[in-house]
C-alpha cells in the first residue's frame, strides 16, 4: 500500500464536467435547466491501486464512473489513460480502450441477460474482440468461470438458476475475460447479503494481487470501500470534497463532509461505539439542477462562514496533512476538533443512553 505513491498513474480525471440537460416542449424541445451531476472532478487512479469512492445517493458517482468507462460523453475535461485523452477518442482506439476498461454493477441480474446462458454472457468479450471463437471460448469461458469460484460445468446455465453472490461473480468473469486494466466496481456487492458480500470483496482482492488490476470502487458502506481501498474521494454534489489515503482519511478526515459522514458510520466495536458521537448533518442535499454558490456544503455545514458562500474551494493539501490528503474547505476540522460539540446550529446525537433529569 505505501508503494502506492511510486506507482504509475493509470487514470487522470482533470475538470470533468457532466450535465445532463433537462428539455421541455413537444415538438420544439427546449433545454430549460441542467443537472450537475458531475461537475468540475479531478482525480488520479495509479496502476495496481483501489480508488474508493463514497458519497451520498445522488451526489454523482455513478455518472464519474460511466465517463471514465467512455459510456458517457463528457460535457468537458478530460480523462487520461496511459496519458491519451479517451474523451476523444472513436474507432480503433476507441476499441481498444474498451478492452483496457470494464465495469462491474451493482445489479447482478439486471445486467445479464435473463434469456441468455451464462457461458455465452461470460463470452461476449471474446467475440466482441474477436478474441477466440468456438472450442476455444468455451475452454476460455470455463477457465474464468473456475477462476471465480463457479462451476464450469454450470455453462449451459441461465442467470435465474445462479444466487446472488454467484451472479456477480458472473458479472466478474464476464468483466475479466479480456483482461482489462482497469475494473470500475459500482456498488458491486450492496446488494449482496453481507455474508455473500465478504466473499466477492475477497475474490476481487486476489483476482487484483493475481492480474495486477487497478480498481475505482464505488459504495454506500464506508467499512467496505476502507476494507478494500488504498485512496478515497468523498463526493458531495458532484465534486470531490477530499481524497486522502484511506487510514488517513477515516482517521483524520479534514472536510466537515466527510467527518459527518464518517461519524454516521456503523461503529463495529462496542466501546468505541460508545464513546462516539454523530455529527447530524441539517438540512437535505441541494438540488443537483441548482447547487449552492461558493462551497456548495455551506448550507448544511457546521463551519460554514461569509466566505463560503461565495468563494468556492479549490481540492488542494493543506498545512500538516501528507502531500496525497487533498481538501476542498477553507476552514477544515483541525485534529481534535469536535464539530458536534463546538460549532452551533449542529444536532449532536450521543450513541450513549440519554439519562433521566434528577431534581435536586
Ligand atoms: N441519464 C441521466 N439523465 C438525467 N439525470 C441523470 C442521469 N443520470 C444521473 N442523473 C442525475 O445526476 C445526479 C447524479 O446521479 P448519480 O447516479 O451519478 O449519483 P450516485 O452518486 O451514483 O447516486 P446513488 O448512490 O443513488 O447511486 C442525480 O441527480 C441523478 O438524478
Ligand atoms: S468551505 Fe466552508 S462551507 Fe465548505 S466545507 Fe469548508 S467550512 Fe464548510
Ligand atoms: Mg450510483
Amino acid at each position: 500500500m505505501h508503494a502506492a505513491a511510486e506507482r504509475e498513474t493509470l487514470v487522470s480525471v482533470q475538470g470533468v464536467v457532466k450535465h445532463f440537460p433537462i428539455k421541455q416542449g413537444i415538438v420544439f424541445k427546449k433545454e430549460v435547466a441542467r443537472v450537475h451531476a458531475v461537475d468540475g472532478v479531478d482525480l488520479e487512479v495509479r496502476s495496481g491501486e483501489t480508488v474508493g469512492i463514497v458519497g451520498e445517493s445522488g451526489s454523482g458517482k455513478s455518472t464519474l464512473a460511466r465517463c471514465v468507462t467512455g459510456l458517457h460523453p463528457v460535457t468537458s475535461g478530460r480523462i487520461l489513460f496511459e496519458g491519451t485523452d479517451i474523451t476523444k477518442l472513436s474507432g480503433a482506439g476507441l476499441k481498444a480502450f474498451r478492452k483496457d476498461v470494464q465495469m462491474i454493477f451493482q445489479d447482478p441480474y439486471g445486467s445479464l441477460n435473463p434469456r441468455r446462458r451464462v457461458g455465452s454472457i461470460i463470452g461476449d468479450p471474446f467475440a466482441i474482440h474477436g478474441l477466440a471463437s468456438g472450442a476455444e471460448r468455451k475452454k476460455r469461458v470455463q477457465e474464468l468461470m473456475e477462476l471465480v469460484g463457479l462451476n464450469p460445468e454450470h455453462y449451459n446455465r441461465f442467470p435465474a438458476e445462479f444466487s446472488g453472490g454467484q451472479r456477480q461473480r458472473i458479472g466478474v468473469a464476464r468483466a475479466l475475460a479480456v483482461r482489462p486494466k482497469l475494473i470500475v466496481c459500482d456498488e458491486p456487492v450492496s446488494a449482496l447479503d453481507v455474508s455473500i458480500q465478504a466473499q466477492v470483496i475477497n475474490l476481487l482482492k486476489d483476482l487484483q494481487r493475481e492480474f495486477g488490476l487497478t480498481y475505482i470502487f464505488i459504495a454506500h458502506d464506508l467499512s467496505v470501500v476502507r476494507y478494500v481501498s488504498d485512496r478515497v474521494g468523498v463526493m458531495y454534489l458532484g465534486r470531490i470534497g477530499e481524497a486522502a489515503a484511506a487510514g488517513d482519511l477515516y482517521e483524520r478526515p479534514r472536510h466537515p463532509y466527510s467527518a459527518a459522514l464518517l461519524s454516521a458510520a456503523s461503529i463495529a466495536d462496542p466501546d468505541e461505539a460508545e464513546r462516539a458521537e454523530r455529527i447530524v448533518l441539517i438540512g437535505d442535499v441541494p438540488s443537483p439542477i441548482d447547487p449552492p454558490s461558493g462551497c456548495r456544503f455551506h448550507p448544511r455545514c457546521p463551519k460554514a462562514e461569509e466566505r463560503c458562500t461565495v468563494d468556492e474551494p479549490e481540492l488542494e493539501v493543506k498545512e500538516g496533512d501528507a502531500a496525497d490528503h487533498l481538501t476542498a474547505c477553507h476552514f477544515p476540522v483541525e485534529p481534535g476538533e469536535n464539530l458536534a460539540r463546538e460549532h452551533a446550529g449542529i444536532r449532536q446525537e450521543s450513541t450513549e443512553p440519554e439519562l433521566p433529569e434528577v431534581e435536586q
